[in-house]
């Protein structure tokens, strides 16, 4: 057998949580034979509603999973972890300021940031999920500063998976016929899902689709505002694809991508399509070894692209300079 790799999960007693825990323990995250242990990580009001999560796991029996520890101290919780998965944060409520919001998430990024960089495994690659997640990462890294920039990565998945989607249906073909749809910027309604680059069974999405009112006056805000509308519908976030986009994310920066193709994920920019450099931006994404990630280049920016991925990109500045002022970091 191999040896485990080590997860841990923040807010693993919440509805993502709840979603995600028992398909890492099932391999869905590193393959059939490779074992995982759990660090199962929340805050000391939910540690009853969490022994319920770890129950349910010992009842599984699952054979992958080695180990399972409960805990809300960081320093226990991100122990030797080579993965730290970052789902328990504070959204923003009803009434609520930004710079409240960026207070409070800043107070638990800034410890969770030091806390990995003190305790977890050399190797540690950090993923958040929580929102407003590329802002949280941004954060997190700033408090890790050992830690290299292209271990962090911020969630946009499930966007991706929400444009396919949207694109199959008008177009009448499965979601697999759907490649290489690209999310740019930040997971807000300012992302930018982006057709142009895709492919719907081979050819180009724009001319499958061949409707470009549809493309840049439906399908676009639909995605931006698909998180609002599972809100409104459900009266909760989304959690089950949530957790599908997380588990999906962590497997293709742990896989080869297929030839031809790359996904998207918000990673720490390093200038490339005239992004702010040091802002975690999702951007198209290749794994080659399934150790080490590139950005790929070369991808078509019309003019129409270039308005909305730089109106993205200034939102996510603007945002690390506020958390910049009032965390003073
Ligand atoms: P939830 O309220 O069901 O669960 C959140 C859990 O986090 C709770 O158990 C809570 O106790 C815990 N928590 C809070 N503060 C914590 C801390 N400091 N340390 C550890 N745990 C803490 O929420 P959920 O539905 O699981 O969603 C979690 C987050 O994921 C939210 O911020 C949500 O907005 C975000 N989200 C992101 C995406 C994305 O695509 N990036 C999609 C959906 C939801
Ligand atoms: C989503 O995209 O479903 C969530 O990020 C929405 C939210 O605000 O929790």
């Amino acid at each position: 057998m191999k040896k485990a790799i080590k997860v841990a999960v923040t807010g693993a007693a919440g509805n993502i949580g709840y979603s995600m825990v028992f398909r890492i323990a099932k391999g869905d995250l590193f393959g059939a034979d490779q074992p995982v242990e759990l660090n199962l990580i929340d805050i000391a009001p939910a540690m009853d509603k969490l022994e319920g999560v770890k129950m349910e796991l010992d009842d599984c029996a699952f054979p992958l999973l080695e180990k399972i520890v409960c805990t809300s101290d960081l320093a226990e919780g991100f122990k030797d972890v080579n993965w730290a998965i970052l789902v328990g944060s504070m959204p923003r409520k009803a009434g609520m300021e930004r710079s409240d919001l960026l207070k409070i998430n800043g107070g638990i990024f800034t410890g969770q940031g030091k806390a990995i960089e003190q305790y977890a495994a050399k190797d540690v690659r950090i993923f958040v999920v929580g929102n407003p997640c590329n802002t949280n990462c941004w954060i997190a890294k700033q408090s890790a500063p050992s830690i290299p920039a292209d271990r962090w990565f911020a969630m946009t998945m499930l966007d991706q998976h929400r444009a396919t989607y949207q694109l199959a249906n008008k177009t009448g073909v499965l979601s697999r016929d759907v490649k290489n749809v690209v999310i740019w910027g930040n997971h807000s309604s300012t992302q930018y899902p982006d057709a142009y680059n895709a492919t719907i069974n081979g050819k180009p999405a724009v001319e499958v689709v061949n409707d470009k009112d549809w493309l840049e006056n439906d399908f676009i805000p639909t995605v931006q505002k698909r998180g609002a509308a599972v809100i409104a519908a459900r009266g909760a976030s989304s959690a089950a694809s949530a957790a599908n986009a997380a588990i999906d994310t962590v497997y293709a920066l742990s896989t080869p991508t297929p030839k031809g193709e790359w996904f998207s994920v918000g990673v720490c920019s390093n200038g490339e399509y005239g992004t702010p450099k040091g802002i975690i931006t999702s951007l198209p994404v290749r794994t080659e070894d399934g150790k080490t990630w590139h950005v790929v280049e070369g991808l078509d920016i019309n003019e129409f692209s270039r308005a909305k991925i730089d109106a993205t990109n200034k939102e996510l500045l603007d945002e690390s300079n506020s958390a910049k002022e009032i965390l003073g970091l």
